[in-house]
C-alpha cells in the first residue's frame, strides 16, 4: 500500500496500526490509523506525524513523494502523542523546518521535545501561503485537547481535522466511501466507529463542539472533504458533521441500558425484570454486564440511549468495585440528557444502591427510582423491578 492522493499535490503519508486493541483504556477491536498528510506544492508542509513506532511508515511514503528533506513547514496540530510521537525524528531531518501549532500546541511540544525548533503559532483565521495553495488554521480547543487546531486546504476546501470526526478503524481503505461499498454488502461500520470514537473520547466536549461546529458555519467554510488523524477520511463530510451536532447536543433515540453487575445473580434477576417491563411497553432494550462486556462498547451505546438504569450488589457496605469503576468512568464523559434509575441487592447491611446514587448526584445527575432488595427478590419485588422498566419506557416515549 502506498500513499493516496487526496487532491493535486495532497497525499495521506500516514500509518496503519493493525493490531492496536488498547487505545489508553478504549478497546480497539478493529485497529487504529495514524494520518499525516503531505502538501507539495512549491513550498512542502507535513500536517502531523504519526505515533512513535510508526515514523519509518510515514518516511517511507514521503519518500515516494519527496525527500524529506525537503520539507519547509511541519504543522503539529496537537501534541498528543499518536500524533506528535514521530516530530523529533521528522526534525532531526529538517531542523530548520517552521513548527506550527496554536500557543498551547507551542506549551505542549516544549514539554515533550525542547524549545530548540523553530516555532510558530497561530489561531483562527491566520493563514500560511504554499505556492498556489492556502493552509487556513482553526484553533479548536478541547476537539480533543485544549491545544488542538485543525487545518483547512482553501482551494481544494479540504479539512484537517486531526482527532475531530475520526475513527480507530485499520483498513487498507482510506476513504469511508469503500469500507462497505466494496465489500458489497450494506454495512455502516465507519459510522459506528466514528460514534464510539465520539463517545469515548470527544462526548464530554459536545457543547464546546456544537459552538466550534456553528462558529465555522458562519465563517462560510465550505467544506468537500474531511480528513481525520484517525480512520477513514469522509467524502461526505455532511453526514459525520450532522451527526457530531446530534451527538453534541445530546440527541437521543427510545433506547434504554440497564447496566449491572452481580454476585449471586440476585441483582440480575432485577436486571431482567427491568428489561422485560420497559421492553414489554415498546421500547429497545439492552442488558449488559459489565464485567463481560467491553466498557467503550458500552459507552458508545450510552451515547443515544435516553435512559440508563445502572444495578449494583452490595459489597462491604458499598457498591460492586467493577461498577465503582464502570461509573468512573462514565461520570468522566459527563453524559448528557438522560434519564437515570437505580437498582440492587444486599445481603446484610445495604449501601450499594446508595454509593450508587451519590455518584450519580455527585455528578448532577438525579435518579428517578431507586429499588434495593434484601437477599432476593420475592414476588412483589418482581413487580416493582417490572413497573421500574414500564415507568422508565413511559418516560422514554414521552421525552
Ligand atoms: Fe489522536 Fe488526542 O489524540
Amino acid at each position: 500500500m502506498t500513499n493516496i492522493e487526496l487532491a493535486a499535490g495532497v497525499y495521506w503519508v500516514g500509518a496503519i496500526d493493525w493490531n492496536l486493541r488498547d487505545f489508553h483504556g478504549y478497546t480497539t477491536s478493529r485497529g487504529a490509523t495514524y494520518n499525516a498528510y503531505l502538501i507539495v506544492e512549491g513550498k512542502i508542509a507535513l500536517v502531523d506525524t504519526v505515533k512513535h513506532g510508526f515514523a519509518d511508515d510515514m518516511l517511507d511514503r514521503i519518500k515516494e513523494i519527496i525527500d524529506p528533506a525537503k520539507i519547509d513547514y511541519v504543522i503539529s496540530n496537537h501534541v498528543e502523542m499518536d500524533h506528535s510521537g514521530s516530530l523529533s525524528k521528522i526534525m532531526r531531518i529538517v531542523p530548520n523546518a517552521q513548527v506550527i501549532c496554536t500557543e498551547k500546541g507551542k506549551e505542549g511540544l516544549i514539554r515533550h521535545f525542547g524549545g530548540n525548533w523553530n516555532y510558530r503559532t497561530v489561531k483562527t483565521g491566520d493563514e500560511l501561503k504554499l505556492g498556489k495553495k492556502t493552509l487556513f488554521f482553526l484553533s479548536t480547543p478541547m476537539m480533543h485537547w485544549p491545544d488542538n487546531m485543525m487545518t483547512y486546504l482553501k482551494e481544494d476546501k479540504i479539512l484537517l481535522s486531526n482527532d475531530g470526526f475520526g475513527q480507530h478503524l485499520a483498513s487498507s481503505f482510506r476513504f469511508d466511501e469503500n469500507v462497505c461499498s466494496l465489500m458489497g454488502y450494506e454495512c455502516d461500520t465507519v459510522m459506528d466507529e466514528a460514534a464510539k470514537y465520539y463517545a469515548n473520547i470527544l462526548m464530554p466536549f459536545g457543547s464546546i463542539i456544537v459552538k466550534k461546529i456553528e462558529e465555522v458555519q458562519k465563517l462560510g467554510v465550505e467544506i468537500k472533504m474531511i480528513a481525520p488523524s484517525h480512520g477513514m477520511i469522509w467524502k461526505d463530510p455532511g453526514k459525520i458533521i450532522n451527526a457530531y451536532l446530534r451527538w453534541g447536543k445530546g440527541e437521543t433515540k427510545q433506547k434504554v441500558l440497564v447496566i449491572y453487575d452481580t454476585m449471586w445473580n440476585s441483582t440480575e434477576t432485577m436486571a431482567k425484570e427491568i428489561v422485560k417491563g420497559a421492553a414489554d411497553s415498546g421500547v429497545e432494550v439492552t442488558l449488559f454486564n459489565i464485567r463481560k462486556t467491553d466498557w467503550s462498547e458500552i459507552v458508545k451505546e450510552v451515547l443515544e440511549a435516553k435512559a440508563i438504569v445502572i444495578g449494583s450488589p452490595t459489597l462491604n457496605n458499598g457498591m460492586f468495585p467493577t461498577v465503582g469503576g464502570f461509573l468512573t468512568y462514565l461520570m468522566g464523559l459527563r453524559p448528557k440528557n438522560k434519564i437515570w434509575a437505580t437498582f440492587g441487592s444486599y445481603g446484610w447491611g445495604g449501601g450499594g444502591v446508595k454509593a450508587v446514587n451519590e455518584k450519580l448526584k455527585s455528578t448532577g445527575y438525579e435518579p428517578v427510582e431507586s429499588i434495593e432488595v434484601n437477599f432476593r427478590s420475592d414476588e412483589q419485588d418482581l413487580l416493582k423491578c417490572y413497573a421500574l422498566g414500564e415507568k422508565i419506557a413511559s418516560m422514554v416515549k414521552s421525552s
